[in-house]
């Protein structure tokens, strides 16, 4: 089959060579229209290099599947073909019309924008991985307009304090803002109406400033609205953070409906002259009631609000290398047989949840399937990217739920045994006291990230452990014999548990089903 990829009108395109050359792995062939990289910095010569043909705007609408970042304008629809797949963002759940006409038009259309938010979609899933690119920019964008440092100094000349940077929402977006403006040495601090959000926003260095009574996560992975008294305890608290900070960035949606708005024309007017908001919220109405969107606007106090709505499209290039690769893990779904076949296996409840209508081949019309039955959401919402990374960031660690308690119990019982033992001598005990204070700053001062591979590490000592235990079972003396015996219960415990951890994880990271 071909896959068609137009020249966008933003600068963003929905493949790079590098995807290009990926697609024609699956067994593809690519027309990619003259231009289409351009403003993204990938020309023409690098797509023919990578293996596509490059055409005309004509050809490339009437290929077999074509992608583009957002909905086409209705004269590129009308030069869809029948029976073409088109894969997209398309926003079905606020665009019934587009809906009917693709099933009028007996067109297959995918919505990249429905991924279900369970493990095994989140390499293809565009709402985070352009999310990711916007919460840096988002950062880049307000230390400009902020005109000062953001880190603090002490310099000959004077003290510089540094900028208090509020992130309202820490969702993909907001951790990724969270994470920039800490590594460039701002005071971070965010809010989210989720409190299970707590733990990622401190591994990312910044405080969690909790609202009062908050909510839990709903079952497909947003954030629900919020109850009456929630609204009123936040209200407060954003009005008290906000009058605090410098930057304010705000990322706080609710699916299918307008963003909430979090700060008031009176909280605004409350913050200190020369702060600035960055409403990322802002293509979907905004978090801030004086936002307008795609525009910059500075109130008479001082304060620069920026409702800029292609935020992940001023850094192109990367975008659209995201962009891309969310589409080829897509397609390797889709493409079983490597052979440049699209099958919809409506089985699978990733392939359901984004197929929006089906065309069909002896009939004029295609088959709506939209909306597709809910999915829970199989995990826990993603921890938080690694500081200043630009890689998407969804994927939980999974921690062995009492692994931390199994290392501790069977090292106490590791050093019981060696106390208990008539053998050892003084220098011994300094030993394992100094290797106790060693691997508690060591622990401590690791990220809560880290801590699962961490502990697949220690998966040596324990074995070591057990060696030692084993030595040590047939004692004579009862008590030794007892302390080896369930050092050994333990230990083992740590060891295989560790396995699993470590067998789920890679499970996780090859793509394979939850
Ligand atoms: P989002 O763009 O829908 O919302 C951004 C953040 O704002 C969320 O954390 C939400 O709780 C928060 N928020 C909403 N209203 C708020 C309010 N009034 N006050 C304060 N905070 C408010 O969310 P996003 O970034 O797309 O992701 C939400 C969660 O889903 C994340 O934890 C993410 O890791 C997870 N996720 C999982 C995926 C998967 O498993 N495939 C894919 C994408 C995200």
């Amino acid at each position: 089959m071909l896959i068609g990829i137009p020249r966008e009108p933003a600068a963003l395109v929905s493949a790079t060579p590098d995807t290009v050359g990926k697609l024609i792995k699956l067994g593809y062939d690519v027309a990619v229209e003259s231009g289409a990289g351009e403003a993204a910095s990938f020309p023409d010569t690098h797509y023919r290099d990578a293996g596509a043909r490059i055409v005309g705007g004509e050809e490339v609408w009437a290929a077999d599947i074509i992608t583009t970042l957002d909905a086409p304008s209705p004269v590129q629809r009308q030069a869809l073909a029948p029976g073409a797949t088109l894969i997209s963002r398309l926003a079905p759940g606020r665009n019934e019309d587009l809906v009917a006409e693709f099933a009028a038009r007996n067109v297959t259309a995918v919505a990249m924008d429905a991924v279900p938010r369970i493990s095994r979609a989140q390499s293809m899933d565009v709402l985070s991985s352009q999310a990711n690119i916007a919460g840096y920019r988002a950062v880049i964008e307000a230390a400009a307009a902020f005109g000062r440092l953001f880190t603090g100094q002490v310099t000959a000349a004077g003290k510089v304090p540094p900028a208090v940077v509020y992130v309202i929402g820490a969702g993909v977006a907001g951790l990724a803002a969270i994470g920039t403006a800490n590594s460039m040495g701002a005071i971070v601090k965010a809010t989210d109406l989720r409190p299970e959000t707590a733990e990622q926003v401190e591994s990312m260095g910044a405080e969690f400033v909790p609202i009062p009574a908050a909510t839990e996560q709903s079952e497909d992975g947003y954030a629900k609205e919020m109850t009456a008294d929630q609204a009123q305890a936040a209200a407060q608290l954003y009005a008290e953070q906000s009058a605090q900070a410098d930057i304010v960035i705000t990322t706080a949606n609710i699916p299918g409906r307008t963003s909430p708005i979090l700060l008031t024309a009176e909280d605004v007017a409350n913050m200190k002259p020369g702060s600035v908001i960055v409403d990322m919220a802002a293509a979907n109405g905004g978090n801030c009631e004086l936002t307008v969107p795609e525009e910059v606007v500075v109130t008479a106090n001082g304060v620069t609000i920026i409702g800029y709505t292609d935020l992940s499209g001023r850094l192109p290039a990367q975008a659209s290398q995201l962009y891309g690769q969310n589409i080829v893990n897509l397609l390797k779904l889709m493409t079983p047989g490597k052979d440049g076949t699209l099958a919809f296996d409506l089985e699978d409840e990733i392939v359901r949840g984004i197929t929006v209508t089906r065309a069909a081949a002896e009939k004029s019309a295609a088959e709506v399937l939209w909306p597709p039955p809910a999915v829970k959401v199989s995990a826990s919402p993603a921890t938080a990217p690694a500081e200043a990374s630009a890689s998407a960031v969804n994927e939980p660690a999974p921690e062995a739920p009492s692994s931390g308690a199994w290392k501790w119990i069977a090292g106490l019982l590791g050093a019981a045994l060696v106390l208990a033992s008539p053998m050892q001598v003084a220098g011994e005990y300094m030993l394992l006291l100094l290797a106790v204070v060693v691997g508690f700053y060591v622990i401590t001062a690791v990220t809560h990230k880290l801590h699962t591979p961490l502990m697949s590490e220690t998966n040596a000592i324990s074995g070591i452990v057990v060696v030692g235990a084993i030595l040590q079972v047939g004692s004579s003396n009862l008590l030794v014999a007892g302390l080896a015996f369930a050092a050994i219960v333990v230990a083992s415990i740590n060891i295989f548990g560790g396995f699993a951890v470590t067998g789920r994880m890679l499970r996780m990271f090859d793509g394979g089903k939850d």
